[in-house]
């Protein structure tokens, strides 16, 4: 159960009304755009689901791999007590074979922004752990969040490069409240996904299933079911395309048509071929995030690469 420092923190209606503003706003600017966060309502988080066992969307699979390997190298190196802390949880899958690994785990805190999709994950995880304090954190990580007290040193665990759909500044902003979140004499585990071929990224965001799409487009379902909007949804198609000099994958919804509609009663125009940027994701050589991190003062302890150099992962130490 979550103690009630940890639930007062979240506020759904300032949620809803932040995603109503974010939104409004987003639409009606020259350069349409949407925060990724909004992706993952309950069928966004079942899309995204999909997209992790599809065979062309490899850093999921690649990470999952890579992890007992990891977390069989961090039992030698940590050896305290710890809290750990998890940026984002999904479907708390991830942080198993660390649970399994790290004897010294007392507490986890799962930070999520979908509360349902997160207290199941939760109660799943506490058939198999039920030695570990597991108190589900409802809230928007993306934002500096308050845990309350914990025991031991603090851990933090953020995989899936979920931190590639910040900009780089934005990444090096997140680490610095990270690493005010997490403390003095803190770690974080951080999965980061690598520079490569424009191939494999072009079709693990462009999938056959169309999955991706999917995904892409519940954004627009999402907005007409909770802002009552009414975005004619089939007029829109995805685009993911890797920017070889940004170095990131960026995806669109692209408007068919000239159309004009209404969102949370404001109108919203779109020209033929206007585009609404939805999604970035980053990819960074290992170098790359070392650096980025250090610049937000994180030292890196130790890094993996998974087999093709197609993920990698990093412990850092607060300095
Ligand atoms: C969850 C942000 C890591 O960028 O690969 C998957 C989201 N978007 N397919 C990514 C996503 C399209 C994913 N992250």
């Amino acid at each position: 159960m979550p103690t009630s420092a940890a639930r007062k923190q979240y506020d759904a209606d300032a949620f809803e009304s932040e995603f109503e503003t974010d939104v409004v706003d987003g639409l009606t600017r020259a350069d349409k755009q949407l925060s990724p966060k909004y992706f993952y309502d309950e069928q966004g988080s079942r899309f995204f689901d999909q997209i992790c066992e599809l065979d062309e969307y490899y850093p999921y699979k690649t990470e999952l791999r890579l992890l007992p390997l990891v977390a069989r190298d961090l039992s030698r190196i940590l050896k305290d007590d710890y809290s750990v802390i998890e940026f984002g949880a999904g479907s708390l899958l991830k942080i198993r074979p660390i649970l399994d690994w790290l004897r010294g785990v007392r507490q986890f805190l799962p930070i999520d922004i979908s509360g349902e999709h997160l207290r199941d994950a939760c109660a799943s995880l506490a058939v198999d752990y039920a030695h570990i304090d597991i108190r589900p954190v409802e809230g928007d990580f993306t934002q500096e969040v308050e845990l309350g007290k914990t025991v031991g040193k603090r851990l933090g665990f953020f995989p899936g490069s979920t931190i590639g759909n910040f900009t780089p500044q934005q990444a090096r902003d997140f680490l610095a409240t990270a690493k005010q979140t997490l403390g003095r004499d803190s770690y974080i585990i951080i999965g980061v996904d690598t520079k490569k071929s424009t191939q494999i990224l072009h079709r693990a965001y462009n999938d056959a299933a169309g999955i991706t799409a999917k995904f892409n487009l519940n954004i627009l379902h999402r907005i007409n079911r909770e802002l009552s909007g009414n975005i004619p949804v089939e007029r829109f198609e995805h685009y993911a395309h890797y920017d070889t000099q940004a170095g990131c994958i960026k995806m669109h919804l692209v408007s068919l048509d000239k159309q004009q509609c209404r969102v949370a009663g404001e109108d919203i125009h779109f020209a033929k071929g206007e585009s609404i940027h939805t999604e970035s994701s980053y990819k960074y050589r290992p170098d790359e995030f070392i650096a980025l991190a250090a610049s937000a003062g994180w030292d890196c302890e130790k890094e993996w690469l998974a087999e093709g150099e197609l993920f990698s992962m990093f412990l850092f130490k607060s300095e």
